[in-house]
Parts: structure tokens; C-alpha cells; sequence
């Protein structure tokens, strides 16, 4: 447990240097009153993401994405809030002293955090058996000398050794305090009848695996022997904190390395990924021997979209694997891919070459992954006329996934002279293929619910066209440029998209939000009571008792009520990272769009109509719902038998009806 004002004290001062911490990932240039640089969530050649120093926040106009420092140590490195905190709090030299555990506290712990301690345990006992023990020494370090790793490569793995005493690490975790639920489920012990017990990895050397911010998750353990009988690699098991399908073995050590080369090395084992990284390449990480899943490529593309697959020189699998790859290649990534000389893997490879040599053996050797598919389907397929015909379809299912249409077009060519077939025949299985893809998941996307979704936006869309076009084609009452439209319709989809309930009125909300955020403590009079555009919006709100369906738009109301003097740095200062980004995403117009288009002169500032506007906004937030409300009520008079609720709800109706009235006479003064 981290104490709440710590918590707090180090999330301010992090975002009051919020320009020094970002600098630590991206190289930031001054322009202006903020900075810019080039955003490492996305790729760009051109820097679109901005950080302001005075607001704290930053905000990537390319792909949207925003925060302040703490939303970006956790997106940045997949972080949770805690190892955030905990990382920042280093960063700005704040101590983080979490509270000693007393017995109760214990208990009362995240069953996580137990998990973890667990695996911490169990691998500080793996690393001093390996050094601090005869047998350790004698079996476990001769082993690791024998493949040729350093004493600084085996610290850097956190590699260790089991003993060869069956139950040696239950009997040491129990002594210490550990709990058999724990020990059972991260897969360390095995508990049976009898007090039968026993550890599941002994008398193999250790390799931990670490997840993306450095905890250990896993364990493989490798058998100094290698016979038919028993498994080379024995790991954890999957649990609580260790699902394999979203794990990368050596991304820990590697990430700062890729990002820096934007590049990455797959490799299929942990020892090819130690040698390499010996030897002086850090960007490799490995599969552990299966394809990669999809999380797994979302996790390798955070800091890079370019990979280079190694493959062993006699590698049997290489066909089986392709499959493989072209899921890599559908999720965006460039792939290139690399086979070793014959009966050579990464590993052996690196022990014989300094990294100089092997990344120029690299580089003069690595091929685009379609040129190599060909190559290797064509082997099999020549002279065969119905062979080749596959070939080429597998290859044109490989071209197809590629989303740039010049590297596709480049393909297409390479491919028609390596197959030795006219460029127009696989333009047009690749045009046949492209439709076909196109048209099933065009099916599978407008399902019900997408629907549903389409028919509200595409009726918002119209709306909002007549607004500008026909009522008021001057714009006079503020109404958005077509640029902060577009700006506005694209954020109101990314959080269509990213929401799991359906709310009706979100783009009112939205328009409340935006003016509630920008103009808080603006004076504001309405039907000649003195007010703020805060309190106004709120007062209103409460009136109809309004409650959203989006849990932010509840939270940044909760917040002003609290604090109904805080500033707008105060919302994008908080650790509520949710409502962080909604925030920034509203109000961030004000600091690109509304700007340039007030320097071209085009509208007058909006300051000076918040007095329309404002109540304008709410009353139609207000109008939408109580309509809303009086069509379930009058639904709901209807079906109900009972005299005495009936008549309750006619009054609930005819107050919602006067309610209406008010709105509707307001609205019309206010001409819109
Ligand atoms: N693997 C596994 N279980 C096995 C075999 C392999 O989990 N029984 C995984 C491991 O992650 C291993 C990877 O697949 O690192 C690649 O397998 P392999 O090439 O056989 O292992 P190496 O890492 O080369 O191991 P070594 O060099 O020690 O033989
Ligand atoms: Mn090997």
C-alpha cells in the first residue's frame, strides 16, 4: 500500500516535469510554449506529438493518443499504476515507502501481490543455489560456463538453479511464511494426499521470465541432460499472472534497444536470446518455440513495426511457420526474414561472431518475407503446374495483408518474375481475393449491434450537416469549423468504438463537456441569474437528476462537485487516467484547431458567446433526455393495470411535460 498523499505529491511533481520524464523516451524540441516530437506510439516521420510544460500534459495530434506523465509511464511501458508510481516516483526522487506488513495486512493483500512475492521468492532461492551453494556451483554454474555465459549475462537474465532435492523450495517457502494456496497455484509445488509434497522444477538451471516492467511471471527450467525421455524445457504453468499467449520472452531487456534501432530480432529460444544479447545484440526477444499471437505482436509493436525473423539454418519447421508470419505481417508489421548457414541458430551463431559481424550477415542476408515464401514454396512447385497454382495463391494471401499500396504493387512485381507468371493474372486473383476478404468481414462487422451503431452516427452526421449547412450558413452562432468537426466526429467514434455500452447521448454530452471543461469559471448570466458556466452546467443537470451511462462524464462531474474551484490542471493533473484523456481530448482544440482558424480570421472567439452557447448546449443535453423520459412514461402508463401507480405516473409525466415546455420555450428564444 502506497499512501494516497504520496501518491499524489509524486503524480504533481511528474507532471510539472513533465517535459524532463517524457524527454527520457522521446527527443522533444521547443516550438513555442510547448514541445515537440516524434510519438512513440505511432510511427511518424514527422513530429505531431506535443507536450505542454505549463498544462503538464502531452498529446499526440497524429493518433490521438493523451495524457499527463503517469498515463504515459503506463502506456509507454505497459506499466500498472503502481510500478508507475513507483517508477516515477524514482524519477522525481520521491521515496515510495510502502507500509511494513503486519500479519493482518498480510492476509488482507491482493491476491496478486501474494502471487508475485511468491515468484520473488522463488527466484531469489533459484539465483542463490546457482552461486551461494556446492551443487549449484558444481551442476548448475559448469552448465551455464559450458554454453558460455558471463557472470554479468547470467545476473542480467536473473538465471538460477534448482536443487536436486525433490521439495527443497516448498520446504525453504513454507519455513519463510508462503502459503501452500500460492505455492499451488503459480505452479512451484505440488501438494498431495499424505503430506505428499514436492517441487515441481528440480535439478534443472532456471530461466525467469519477466514481464514488460521487470516482474518474474514464469519459469522455464531446461534439464542439464537431454534424453527421449524427459522434456528439455519444463515451464510454469499458466495462472493468475502468467498467460503465455501474452508474453515475449526477453522484452524486458530488450524494449529500450528496440525502440532505439526501431527494430527487433525474433528468435525462437531463451539461449538464442542470451547469446545474442551477450554478444552484444539487445534487441532480440523470442517466441519460446510457437508462433506468435496477436496480443503478442500488439505488445513487440508499442516500440517497434519492423522485425527480422531468425531461422535456423536447417530449420525443419520453415514452411509450418510461414502461417505464422503472415499473421505478423496482417497486424501491420514490415517482416524480413533471415536463415543462418547451415546447422547454425542464433545462439551458435552468436558465440562464433562478434556482433559487428552478425548484424552485417544480417543485414546483407535478410530478405522481405514474401520474397522468401516464394522462394521456399517455389522449390517444391516447379514443374508442377497445380503445385505452382497454389504457391501463388499462398504468396497472393501473404500480398494481400499488406495495407501500403506501393510495397503491395512492388510485391506483385517480384513476385510475377519470381514465379514466372504475368503481373495482370496475379493482379487479378489478388483483386479477386482483396473483394472476397473485404465482403466477409464487411458480413461479420454489421452484426446487430454495429448496426445500430452505424444507424445513430450516420443520423448525428446528418444532423450536424444541416446545422452547418442549412440553419445557419454564416456560422454567427458559433457553430464549428468544418476542421473541428471532422476533429470532433473522428474522437466521437474512437469512443463509440471503445466503449462497451451504448450511449444515446453522447454527442451532447460531449458539447456540455467540451464548454463545461474549457469555460468552468467563466462568468455567465442566464435569464439574469449570475452564475459560472461550472455551476450552471451542474445546477442543470442536477435538476433533471441527469446520471450518464459513461462512467467518465459521471467522474468529471463527481470531481467538480468536490472541487468546484479547481482548475482545468487539476483534472489533467489527477491519476484517474480515464478521465485524463477525456479531458485533454476535449479541451485540446484549444491548443491547434480553434487557434488556426481564429488566426485566419474566420471565427470570432468563442469566449464571447459562451452566453448563448453554453445554455444553448445544455438545454438541448436536457431536451434529448427528458424526451426520452416522457416517451418511457407515457410507454409505461400504457401497460400499467394499476390505478393508483397509473396516476402517479401521469404526474410524473405532466412534470416532465412542464419541464419540456420550459426547455423547449428557452431553445426557442435562443433561436437554433
Ligand atoms: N521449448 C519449450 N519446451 C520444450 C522445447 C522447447 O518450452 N520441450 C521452448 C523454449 O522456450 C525454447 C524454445 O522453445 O527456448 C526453442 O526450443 P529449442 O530450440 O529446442 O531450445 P533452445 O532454446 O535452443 O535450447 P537449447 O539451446 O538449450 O537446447
Ligand atoms: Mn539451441
Amino acid at each position: 500500500m502506497i499512501e494516497r498523499s504520496v501518491i499524489d505529491n509524486i503524480v504533481e511533481t511528474a507532471n510539472s516535469n513533465i517535459v524532463d520524464i517524457i524527454s527520457d523516451y522521446v527527443s522533444l524540441k521547443k516550438r513555442g510554449a510547448n514541445y515537440i516530437g516524434c510519438c512513440p506510439f505511432h510511427n511518424e516521420k514527422t513530429g505531431s506529438f506535443t507536450v505542454s510544460p505549463a498544462k503538464g500534459i502531452y498529446k499526440c495530434f497524429g493518433c490521438g493518443k493523451a495524457g499527463n506523465a503517469l498515463n504515459f509511464v503506463i502506456d509507454h511501458d505497459h506499466l500498472t499504476f503502481v510500478e508507475a508510481i513507483k517508477v516515477l516516483g524514482k524519477r522525481v526522487g520521491i521515496e515510495v515507502k510502502e507500509r511494513e506488513l503486519t500479519p493482518e495486512m498480510k492476509e488482507a493483500q491482493t491476491k496478486r501481490e501474494s502471487l508475485s512475492a511468491v515468484m520473488e521468492y522463488a527466484q531469489q532461492k533459484f539465483v542463490s543455489n546457482l552461486w551461494d551453494t556446492d551443487e549449484g556451483q558444481s551442476v548448475g554454474m559448469t552448465y551455464f560456463r559450458h554454453r558460455g555465459f558471463t557472470d554479468f549475462t547470467i545476473k542480467e537474465f536473473g538465471l538460477g538453479y534448482s536443487m536436486q532435492q525433490r521439495d527443497a523450495l516448498t520446504v525453504a517457502a513454507l519455513n519463510a511464511g508462503y502459503k501452500k494456496e500460492y505455492l499451488t497455484e503459480t505452479g512451484l509445488s505440488i501438494f498431495g494426499e499424505n503430506n505428499y509434497q514436492a517441487d515441481r522444477f528440480w535439478g534443472r538451471v532456471m530461466f525467469p521470465i519477466h514481464s514488460i516492467s521487470g516482474k518474474i511471471i514464469a519459469f522455464g527450467g531446461r534439464v542439464m541432460q537431454t534424453s527421449a525421455k524427459t522434456a528439455k524445457y519444463l515451464n510454469s504453468p499458466e495462472y493468475e499472472l502468467y498467460h503465455k499467449s501474452d508474453v515475449v520472452y526477453g522484452i524486458y531487456q530488450a524494449k529500450n534497444e528496440i525502440i532505439r534501432q526501431d527494430r527487433c530480432y525474433l528468435v525462437e529460444g531463451y539461449t538464442d536470446v542470451i547469446s545474442m544479447h551477450q554478444s552484444g545484440i539487445t534487441n532480440v526477444i523470442a517466441s519460446c518455440g510457437t508462433s506468435l499471437t496477436q496480443n503478442q505482436i500488439k505488445l513487440i509493436q508499442r516500440f517497434t513495426n519492423n522485425m527480422t525473423v531468425l531461422y535456423d539454418g536447417d530449420y525443419a519447421g520453415i514452411k509450418a511457420s510461414l502461417r505464422g508470419i503472415d499473421m505478423i505481417l496482417k497486424e501491420g508489421m514490415n517482416v524480413k526474414v533471415l536463415l543462418l548457414p547451415d546447422g547454425e541458430d542464433p545462439d551458435s551463431f552468436a558465440l562464433k561472431h562478434t556482433a559487428e559481424d552478425f548484424v552485417a550477415y544480417i543485414n546483407t542476408h535478410q530478405t522481405d518475407f514474401i520474397q522468401f515464401k516464394a522462394s521456399i514454396l517455389l522449390k517444391d512447385a516447379e514443374n508442377e503446374p497445380l503445385k505452382k497454382s497454389a504457391a501463388v495463391n499462398s504468396i497472393v494471401d501473404s500480398i494481400s495483408v499488406v495495407q501500403d499500396l506501393i510495397l503491395r504493387e512492388y510485391y506483385v512485381k517480384e513476385c510475377a518474375k519470381l514465379m514466372d507468371i504475368r503481373e495482370d493474372v496475379i493482379y487479378s486473383v489478388l483483386t479477386n481475393k482483396v473483394v472476397a476478404d473485404a465482403q466477409r468481414a464487411a458480413n461479420d462487422k454489421f452484426n446487430q449491434n454495429a448496426r445500430q451503431n452505424l444507424a445513430v452516427q450516420q443520423a448525428n452526421a446528418r444532423a450536424t450537416l444541416a446545422n452547418t449547412t442549412g440553419q445557419q450558413p454564416e456560422s454567427a452562432n458559433g457553430v464549428q469549423s468544418g476542421l473541428e468537426q471532422a476533429a470532433n466526429t473522428i474522437a466521437l467514434q474512437q469512443q463509440m468504438e471503445a466503449a462497451d455500452y451504448f450511449n444515446p447521448y453522447m454527442r451532447e454530452e460531449r458539447e456540455v463537456l467540451r464548454y463545461f471543461l474549457k469555460y468552468m469559471h467563466y462568468a455567465l448570466t442566464v435569464d439574469g441569474k449570475d452564475s459560472t458556466v461550472g455551476a450552471y452546467v451542474k445546477e442543470s443537470l442536477d435538476e433533471d437528476q441527469y446520471k450518464s451511462v459513461d462512467p467518465v462524464f459521471n467522474r468529471i462531474m463527481a470531481f467538480y462537485e468536490q472541487k468546484p474551484d479547481a482548475t482545468i490542471n487539476n483534472y489533467t493533473n489527477s491519476s484517474d487516467s480515464e478521465m485524463v484523456t477525456r479531458v485533454i481530448d476535449l479541451i485540446s482544440d484549444e491548443f491547434s484547431l480553434s487557434k488556426m482558424h481564429r488566426r485566419f480570421g474566420k471565427v470570432e472567439p468563442e469566449e464571447s458567446k459562451i452566453g448563448d452557447l453554453v445554455p444553448k448546449t445544455v438545454a438541448q443535453l436536457r431536451f434529448k433526455f427528458v424526451k426520452e423520459k416522457i416517451n418511457e412514461l407515457s410507454q409505461a402508463i400504457e401497460s400499467c393495470s394499476d390505478s393508483a401507480k397509473q396516476e402517479e405516473l401521469l404526474e410524473e409525466y405532466a412534470n416532465w411535460h412542464a419541464v419540456k415546455k420550459n426547455l423547449s420555450e428557452s431553445l426557442d428564444n435562443r433561436i437554433f
